[in-house]
């Protein structure tokens, strides 16, 4: 097959060609889309539907979300005063109409007035609290979430973590016991635990996924270690307990979220895979898969009732898809599971991506573009999958919603860039291609901001980053040749 000469962009192949999306497992386009693909028969995308966030943080994932989808409505909560503040501003700042955040615990969830709903979502909730403010969460879904509608829940799994409780343990206990402020107890929790180590405790000599842990962990910015470590409660699950709790509310789990990790082929040899076809029980069936890839964390999406079944190909037929990779570049999207090395730098895939590149399209009219026409339509799908598991295209919003979300998602931007200003707050922005979050570096948003108050961007970054202008301007010329292109491609500007 012979293709285009790929764009000229000598950047990308060596700067952020790969801009991490931001939240990708909680935008409901892509928890549709990986629904679609197990012949699920949910949501249509462009069409009302009710989202409810349970601890939502400062907003954000479900801020994007509701600037992308006008014609749904989100509901959000979270405990934290200051949390719910703060997105109740972004989203006037955005004038978004369809979104309200509650402040509230768990535990008064039942005293709140919630609309039946599409989606529930969680993220980074159900392992850090205790088993009564998960009672809590069981009843809301039970009471909210309408048959046919998705449960999206994210959670430390075991046996991946089976190795965190005792360092958790060890941290913890110094922790709990050091006098100080809450960065010098976790910086003496994690001296301690290296003293440990490297004593040649065998704790960490029998178990060396505890060592790397550590050794990952300690790198890590402490606000993430407070929340994710030193929290009072955490807990990892095996997927059978988690879905037996949600069972028991007529709730059946139907897959992972996370795209790439959806795709067995990827992670499983000939042989597991055969061995796994004849597992026909399906919490065995996930369970088994989780102990052969020593799955340490998990979101799993769950469907309540009779599930609304369809052809898969048919289904996914409408998603649009676009690019946010170029076409030489795709080298750099690859990911190694534990049958290998999974890459995407072949002539199918740089086709798909050339095509996408023109502008966001179906899988029925990618395979009937003359650059593809040659490919079996399955092999199309196939490897339009892999290429948005590991990140290369992303699903898109369709046509209409594209329109109508335009500028709510730019005010959005906007708002989340002026609260950079006063210090590094969120490196997220949000995409109005995909309807989901993308990561946008601190000053970028700085020079996005000049850019559209109509300041001049170089004389304004280093103001407020308190940098020369001599050393701002050679990086806002880098931004402009080489990481623009690609954010407009990504759609944040
Ligand atoms: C990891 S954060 C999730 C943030 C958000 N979903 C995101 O992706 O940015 C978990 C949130 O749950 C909230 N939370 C924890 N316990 C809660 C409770 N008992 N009631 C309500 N919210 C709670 C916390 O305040 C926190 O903001």
């Amino acid at each position: 097959m012979n293709l285009p000469e790929p764009p000229k962009a000598d950047g990308y192949t060596t700067e952020i060609a790969y801009l991490p999306g931001y939240y990708r497992d909680l935008n409901p386009l892509v928890q549709t889309l990986v629904l679609n693909a197990m012949g699920v028969d949910t949501w249509r995308r462009g069409t009302p539907m009710t989202y409810l966030e349970l601890g939502c943080g400062y907003g954000l994932s479900t801020l994007v979300h509701a600037a992308a989808n006008p014609q749904a409505t989100f509901v959000a909560i979270d405990i934290l005063p200051d949390h719910i503040m703060t997105a109740r501003a972004l989203a006037e700042a955005a004038g978004l109409k369809n979104v309200t955040f509650i402040e509230g615990s768990f535990a008064a969830l039942k005293d709140m007035a919630l609309p039946k709903c599409d989606f529930i979502v969680m993220h980074g909730v159900w392992s850090w609290i205790n088993d009564t403010n998960r009672e809590y969460i069981l009843r809301c879904v039970d009471a909210c979430l309408k048959p046919g509608g998705v449960l999206s829940l994210s959670y430390n799994a075991l046996p991946g973590c089976a190795t965190v409780p005792p360092l958790r343990e060890l941290m913890v206990t110094q922790f709990s016991g050091a006098s100080g402020s809450l960065p010098e107890r976790m910086t003496a929790a994690l001296t301690l635990t290296d003293a440990v180590k490297s004593l040649g405790g065998g704790f960490f000599a029998n178990n060396p996924m505890a060592s790397r842990r550590f050794e990952d962990l300690r790198e890590r910015p402490r606000n993430y270690l407070a929340h994710e470590y030193f929290n009072t409660d955490w807990t990892a699950f095996y997927h059978s307990d988690v879905a037996a709790a949600f069972g028991a509310l007529d709730l059946t789990f139907v897959s992972l979220a996370t795209v790439f990790e959806t795709i067995d082929e990827l992670h499983f040899s000939p042989n597991a895979f055969r061995f796994l076809s004849k597992i026909n029980e399906p919490t065995l069936h996930e369970t088994l898969k989780d102990f052969m890839v020593n799955r340490q964390f998990r979101v799993d999406l769950f469907v309540r009732g009779p599930i609304p079944t369809g052809n898969a190909q048919a289904l996914c037929a409408d998603t649009r898809f676009a690019a946010v990779a170029q076409p030489n570049d795709l080298d750099r999207f690859k990911r190694r599971t534990t049958t290998g090395e999974v890459n995407v730098a072949h002539d199918l895939s740089r086709a798909i991506v050339t095509v996408l590149s023109q502008g966001p399209t179906n899988i029925t009219a990618l395979a009937q573009h003359p650059l593809l026409k040659n490919w079996p339509s399955q092999k199309i799908a196939g490897t339009v999958y892999v290429l948005a598991g590991l990140g290369a295209i992303e699903a898109a919003l369709p046509a209409e919603c594209e329109d109508a979300s335009r500028a709510a998602i730019r005010r959005l931007n906007g708002a989340i860039r002026q609260r950079n200003v006063g210090g590094p707050w969120t490196e997220m922005n949000a995409s109005t291609i995909t309807g989901g979050g993308v990561q946008t570096s601190r000053e970028d948003q700085i020079f996005f901001l000049a850019q559209a108050d109509g300041v001049d961007p170089v004389q304004f970054a280093a103001r407020v980053l308190g940098e020369s202008e001599v050393t701002i301007s050679e990086r806002y010329r880098h931004f402009i040749d080489v990481r623009m292109p690609i954010y407009i491609a990504t759609g944040v500007d």
